[in-house]
């Protein structure tokens, strides 16, 4: 294509990541180079013409700052160091600049609510009631009769305060009792968090995944949270109360803020992407009241509603229908924290999937290894390493099972590594490698290149009009428009054949790599699974 053509300046009247498919890395299983089990920058940088092949516009590296690796990385003890498990500045410097050769942009994890216990601030807070760092955390008497200051839990298990004996003040943690909260009341703390932002747009990056921003702030008068009348046995034990008082608070939105005009007074459009698990509406809050807040609140709503045509269908529209004016949408299937798509909805979905994921309106985001048709690992009880399994064991909230090792080749360790990983191989590895797949047409990662090509080709799928055609029993049916250009996309989410009438124009892409170019004259016809995207007759 040449730079003249239309599309392209379609595209470049449009902000970059309105257009961007991001990929998210989770450095610890994505290249070891090093040979010491763990994923590192250098592995990232011998791989980044893999992405380039899939056709990615953005990656997003889960936390690579220095860490005691409690929560891997989420437990951040220096903010602007890189954690010598990965590499050092150098090797990140080194990343950028070969990742923005190859067109390819960076995004890295920003964790504003809590840092390590072992972080400079928090040593130095929790050393005396009086320490001139004391405020940058939260810390509370034990309430009147003792004991904690209220009901409040940790996402992680347990009372969300710990008792510190030195200072006989208990800290508030949303997570781990070694990730102590940040008081975002402070000043001080606003000041130094956003001078964390400010030294990693100055190295370059394209922006921000903004961990857990739900969790920034607490009704500052300590309301218990009240009981949540669903929760039942089997539940975890921290939905037992309704987070009424512990996220989600009003103040959030001014902070958010901050840092989009921090990010907006640079040049080529940083993007702030936030993490929130809420509901459609209360999510909607966080693109700001006018539009000052997030560029995409993450929209994980796909991972949690049934996998029915007309759940989806419902969903989206509920999604769509929502959207603050001139808010863009984005979607996601999976991520480090969540159970794999392809276990999630089986092997034989994982391809409609895609093509829904690829085809939706708005900013797809692909987690490592659901393009290789990943499933969740398994991961026997003495290799347990998240600690959410371990304080909370048996209720499937381990998150380990989605983060084992990519798998590169049919070398020792499916390329991964030249040691032993930190968390075991997939048992089907041989069967499921990149290497093995890049060859077969048939492949699930073939289907992604293309659906990647084609919406990079196609502006009515990344930047077009979305409008619902059809949800039936088994089918799925939407068009994407793009001025006289329509699009249709039919998804059978069942496991039997079907059909759908009124369709006529000709397939662009099929799941299953059969119908190309044939003409559709009415009656469209979906094997079992089976994903088309056609064209309209005009
Ligand atoms: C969300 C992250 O995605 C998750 O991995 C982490 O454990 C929590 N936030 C705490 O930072």
């Amino acid at each position: 294509m040449t730079s003249e053509s239309p599309l392209d300046a379609t595209r470049a009247e449009e902000a970059w990541w309105k257009h961007a498919v991001i990929y998210q890395v989770y450095p610890r299983s994505f290249q070891d180079s090093n040979g010491d089990g763990v994923g590192d920058l250098a592995g990232v940088i011998a791989r980044l013409d893999y992405l380039v092949a899939l056709g990615v516009d953005a990656v997003w590296l889960s936390p690579i700052f220095c860490s005691p690796m409690d929560d891997f990385g989420y437990d951040v003890s220096d903010h602007t160091a890189i954690d010598p498990l990965f590499g050092d500045m150098s090797d990140f410097r080194r990343l950028v600049a070969e990742a923005h050769s190859r067109g390819l942009r960076v995004i890295l994890d920003y964790i504003p609510n809590h840092t390590s216990d072992r972080h400079s601030w928090f040593k130095e807070s929790r050393a005396a009631r009086a320490s001139r760092k004391r405020d940058w955390y939260v810390w509370r008497d034990p309430a009147p009769g003792g004991g904690a200051p209220n009901n409040w839990v940790s996402e992680f298990g347990g009372s969300a305060w710990t008792w510190d004996e030195a200072t006989s003040q208990y800290y508030y943690h949303g997570f781990l009792r070694s990730q102590p909260d940040l008081n975002w009341r402070n000043p001080e703390v606003v000041e130094a968090m956003l001078d964390v932002l400010r030294f990693w747009l100055d190295e370059g990056v394209d922006g921000f995944r903004v961990d857990a921003i739900h969790f920034l702030f607490e009704d500052e008068s300590l309301t218990d949270d009240p009981p949540n009348p669903h929760w039942h046995e089997g539940m975890p034990p921290t939905e037992r109360v309704l987070r009424d008082h512990s996220l989600d608070q009003p103040e959030v939105h001014d902070a958010v803020a901050l840092m989009r005009r921090l990010c907006d007074s640079y040049e080529d459009e940083r993007v702030l992407i936030g993490e929130a698990y809420l509901p459609i509406e209360r999510l909607m809050a966080y693109y700001g009241g006018a539009l000052d807040g997030f560029h995409l609140p993450f929209n994980f709503h796909l991972i949690t509603t049934p996998w029915t045509p007309t759940s989806i269908s419902i969903l989206v529209e509920a999604y769509e229908s929502k959207l603050p004016n001139g808010g863009w949408p984005n979607w996601v299937l999976g991520n480090h924290d969540r159970h794999r798509i392809a276990s999630r909805v089986g092997r034989d979905q994982a391809r409609a999937a895609a093509m829904l994921l690829l085809t939706l309106r708005g900013t797809p985001t692909l987690y490592q290894g659901d393009e290789l048709g990943m499933t969740n690992g398994d991961i026997a009880p003495d290799q347990v390493r998240d600690p959410w399994e371990l304080n909370m064991p048996g209720l499937g909230l381990g998150r380990d099972p989605v983060r084992t090792p990519m798998l590169w080749d049919e070398s020792p360790n499916a390329g991964f590594s030249a040691a032993s990983p930190w968390l075991p191989l997939n048992a089907d590895w041989s069967a499921r490698h990149a290497a093995g797949q890049a060859d077969d047409p048939a492949s699930i990662l073939n289907l992604y290149r293309r659906l990647i090509a084609l919406r990079r080709r196609e502006p009515a799928l990344s930047l077009g009009d979305y409008k619902a055609l059809a949800a039936t029993d088994q089918v799925l049916a939407y068009e994407r428009r793009f001025g006289a250009r329509r699009l249709g996309v039919a998804l059978n989410l069942s496991g039997e054949p079907a059909a759908i009438a009124g369709m006529t124009g000709r397939v662009l892409l099929s799941t299953h790599a059969t119908d190309v170019g044939a003409a559709l004259t009415g009656r469209l016809d979906l094997a079992p699974n089976e994903g088309l995207l056609f064209e309209f007759d005009r």
